[in-house]
């Protein structure tokens, strides 16, 4: 029997659509239309459960179960009414909605998603005598509505919670980057590709380490989606326990790929401690080398060059731009002195900041961190040594004995 086809969309930060759609073709999904933060396709719900289970890139995968004229408060709610939400939720769970867009009839979001409950919970009470309660920070079923000028698109969000939260996240470090958005760069900077060549990856200013982290999850195979224990299909009555079990179960029995040289180092011992935590909940912590070191005594590992990644203080959120733009000079000096022929990719939170970095990019990609306008800049390093190195040059061979955080 062929699956029934739905409307899916996996969603993303604005300007990350073009990775999003290249990393779902690379997981065998069919190519998409790149929108605005997402991109969509038809397909049916096997393939929206490997977007969830293998994507790095993706924030969320909606499969949209209505789809109808919304072009004043009393047609968005009769659309939203329509729909037969017994198929899709049930009065004993608890329900959120997430709100899209404005148009002449609906002006504010929150006024969107009370009319759009409103309907839903009418619906079920009309079919069952019940209405579901709602809660909105961990429930059962969040439907998404996108508002456009005249219609109304209603979806399942099958994540629930953001994809980004690979294992229930994170804690700790100055500014960690979303599991996602490293994914992202990763990705941009090629790393897929010179991990299957057997390339190091390096951050000299690793923080909790989500690049390097997400680089050796990467490189080894790893589902994202293994980590997870909740997904918001699970309170989606039209949920398919054995096909997801069936999907889980492959990636599982995936044998896991050789990691290349990962190396990681930071000055902040509490951003390593949890970089290391972090890693050990991931069984990456053999997988990638960390120490405790100041940006002025880090060198290339011995062996070929490979890829830098690095995201660097801006000074906007924590610290002042002053020294934010003295480490991104000091980066630039490490870089062309040291870290010759390797391909550099720096997160810059400014324009002011990336020239600082005194190294011409080869490609800026315009991404947003956290609120942050931020360039992604390639900058490639001359294989020929640039003017006198700068003192403290460690000299070359393995990398230095790690020292553990204290
Ligand atoms: C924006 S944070 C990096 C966050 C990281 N990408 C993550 O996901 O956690 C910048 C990092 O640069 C480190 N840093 C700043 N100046 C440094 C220096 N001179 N030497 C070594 N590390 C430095 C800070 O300790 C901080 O962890």
């Amino acid at each position: 029997m062929k699956a029934r086809s739905h409307r899916l969309a996996a969603t993303c930060p604005r300007g990350l659509e073009a990775v999003l759609a290249e990393e779902l073709v690379s997981l065998g999904l069919p190519p998409g239309e790149q929108l605005r933060g997402a991109v969509a396709w038809r397909g049916d719900l096997e393939q929206a459960y490997r977007a969830l289970l293998w994507s790095r890139v993706a924030s969320r995968v909606l499969l949209e179960i209505g789809f109808g004229k919304a072009t004043s408060e009393r047609v968005l709610y009769d659309t939203a009414r329509s729909l037969d939400w017994t198929a899709h939720a049930s009065p004993a769970r608890t329900l959120a909605v997430d709100f899209v867009g404005a148009n002449d009839g609906i002006r504010h979001t929150g006024y969107g998603a009370q009319r759009v409950k409103d309907a839903i919970c009418d619906a079920l009470r009309a079919a069952t005598g019940a209405r579901p309660s709602v809660d909105p920070r961990q429930p059962d079923l969040r439907v998404h509505a996108y508002l456009t000028e005249k219609h109304l698109a209603l979806s399942v969000d099958l994540a629930g919670a953001p994809l980004h939260l690979r294992s229930g996240g994170v804690e700790g470090g100055q500014a960690p980057l979303k599991e996602t958005l490293a994914a992202a760069l990763l990705r941009i900077a090629g790393w897929p590709a010179a991990a299957a060549q057997g390339l190091p990856l390096v951050d000299p200013m690793c923080g909790t380490g989500t690049l390097l982290r997400e680089g050796a999850a990467m490189a080894r195979g790893d589902a994202p989606g293994l980590g997870r224990a909740r997904w918001g299909f699970q309170g989606w009555l039209g949920h398919d326990p054995a096909l997801w079990t069936r999907l889980v179960d492959q990636a599982r029995s995936r044998p896991p790929r050789p990691v290349p040289l990962i190396v990681g180092s930071d000055q902040d011992p509490q951003a390593l401690a949890v970089a290391r935590a972090a890693l050990t909940a991931q069984g990456l912590d053999e997988a990638v080398h960390l120490a405790r070191r100041p940006l002025a005594e880090v060198g290339p590992p011995a062996g070929p060059p490979g890829i830098l990644v690095t995201n660097p203080p801006y000074g906007e959120r924590l610290g002042d731009p002053d020294q934010a733009g003295q480490t991104m000079a000091a980066l630039g000096d490490v870089l062309r002195h040291r870290f010759l022929g390797w391909r550099a990719w720096i997160l810059a939170g400014s324009p002011a900041l990336a020239r600082r970095l005194g190294l011409r990019p080869t490609r800026r990609v315009e991404v947003w961190n956290g609120g942050i306008d931020c360039r992604w800049l390639e900058v490639p390093i001359s294989a020929r040594p640039v003017g006198a190195p700068p003192e403290q040059v460690p000299p070359p061979g393995p990398p230095r004995p790690l020292n553990p955080p204290r």
